[in-house]
């Protein structure tokens, strides 16, 4: 299993090229898609020759007491499924992964399913999954020799860009839609050092600039069209797996925005099935913001066989994305695994939020739409009591106080958009409220509220 030896194949007319070939671009000379990064040696294996579940199994495990810092990193502690570098010595990491899966009994209890968990990526260094990924494309870019790294983003990539170029030396460009990300995030990549553009344009346009700058400078495009990315963001998969002792949950539960993710999540378990680690794939169901669905259109128009972009608007700004990259990738992790595509509203998003943070667990808007699909998948009958369900939180929630504050303070959601939920938001928010300095005042605001 350890041997280095991985070649990128064209996700659409399936072109196979070195690693080292790749575009600037990382998009396929002869038609234009995206690369996935295969490894020809495991499907050549057979029989005694085939790796060793128990084995891998048990090593991953041991290797989360090591001191090792690769050992403790929750991505290269999995190195035998991701053999992309030549050198593991060129490996660029903060510890990520590793992330708590959380039990949630009350939204069980309000669902009447029983298994609800959540997996809560915004517990990594940077406060969201992106760093997954970029621990793994960071290393390739120090092992090919680059000085500079870039991408497009609404705000987590540049923040978990920014950190790994710093601890790798390396120098990073970020390019950001004007006034559409989170200052959490904005001020994170100022602080890890990255110059940043603010450009007047959306993140799509920001994505189709840095896609020329890269083809003019020896710039490394650490965007989720690079397909080392998604190999590091794969391992959540593994990781998942791991925690239900290698019985996957039967519903994963993940927002699309750019749909780098549920691509490379999909990925992660069709690995484990295919190697003999997991008996069968868990749906995977990705769920957009309404006004920012391009892919649950392209379900309904054509069943994923087509994608028409969308001008793309919704508060939850992480997935304010109307051209995604990797809309093919996911359409297959979608359809490989029987899951869903559907999009929700703004105040389906606010109240899903609301109450993940009733349970403890504070996560960024565009975490909460896995919440607010699944009470849609459960209202349509496909997920049944029985069931395990994971819902991928992707962001921690103080990459943007500002939506959390403004909810709570009613200034969040317009009235139009509130209609039928007046009742549940009321109960959900919680202002905080100015009181006198005196015992008996602060006794009284608890009155009322058991
Ligand atoms: N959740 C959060 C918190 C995100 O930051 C993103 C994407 C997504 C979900 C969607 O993931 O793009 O893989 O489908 N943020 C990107 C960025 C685009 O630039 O930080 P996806």
């Amino acid at each position: 299993m350890n041997d280095n030896l991985h070649q990128l194949r064209c996700f659409g007319c399936g072109a196979r090229i070195d690693g080292a070939e790749a575009q600037p671009d990382f998009r396929c000379a002869l038609c234009g898609d995206l690369f996935e990064v295969e490894y020809p040696g495991w499907g050549q294996r057979r029989g005694n020759d085939r790796p060793n579940p128990g084995a891998l199994k048990w090593l991953w495990r041991e290797r989360r007491c090591s001191s090792e810092a690769l050992d403790q990193s929750g991505v290269w502690r999995f190195r035998e499924l991701l053999p992309i570098l030549q050198n593991f010595g060129n490996v660029v990491t903060l510890r990520e992964g590793n992330t708590p899966l959380y039990h949630l009994p009350r939204t069980a209890k309000a669902l009447g399913i029983d298994q609800i968990f959540a997996k809560h990526q915004g517990m990594n260094p940077t406060g969201s999954f992106k760093d997954t990924g970029m621990t793994a494309a960071m290393s390739v870019a120090r092992e090919r020799g680059f000085q500079w790294v870039a991408c497009a983003s609404t705000g987590n990539t540049s923040a978990a860009m920014a950190a790994y170029a710093a601890r790798a030396g390396l120098r990073s460009l970020v390019l950001i839609p004007e006034g559409k990300i989170a200052w959490g995030k904005l001020s994170q990549a100022m602080d890890y050092g990255a110059v940043t553009c603010q450009l007047p344009v959306d993140y799509d346009g920001c994505l189709r600039l840095l896609t020329e700058i890269v083809k003019k400078a020896p710039i490394y495009l650490l965007n989720s069209v690079n397909p080392y990315r998604l190999e590091g963001q794969k391992t959540p998969a593994f990781e998942i797996a791991e925690a239900f002792d290698w019985n996957v949950p039967d519903h994963v539960i993940v927002p699309g925005g750019n749909l780098g993710n549920s691509s490379a999540l999909g990925k992660g378990f069709r690995e484990l099935h295919e190697l003999g680690l997991i008996a069968r794939m868990p749906r995977i169901s990705v769920i957009q913001a309404e006004g920012a669905n391009p892919l649950v259109r392209s379900f309904a128009a054509s069943q994923g066989a087509t994608l028409e972009p969308v001008e793309a608007h919704t508060r939850a700004t992480a997935i304010r994305i109307g051209n995604p990259a990797s809309w093919r990738k996911a359409t297959r992790a979608i359809q490989d695994t029987g899951g869903w595509c559907l999009d929700v509203t703004e105040a389906e998003i606010a109240v899903a939020k609301a109450e993940l943070g009733a349970e403890g667990l504070g996560c960024e808007p565009a975490s909460a739409v896995t919440l607010a699909g699944l009470k849609k998948l459960h209202a349509r009958g496909v997920v049944a009591p029985g069931e395990t369900v994971v819902l991928v939180l992707t962001g921690h929630t103080l990459k943007d106080a500002d939506y959390t504050i403004d909810f709570h303070r009613g200034t969040l959601l317009k009235e139009e958009e509130t209609v039928g939920m007046e009742a549940k938001i009321d109960s959900l928010r919680r202002n905080a409220v100015a009181v006198e300095a005196a015992p008996a005042a602060v006794l009284a605001t608890l009155k009322g509220r058991a």
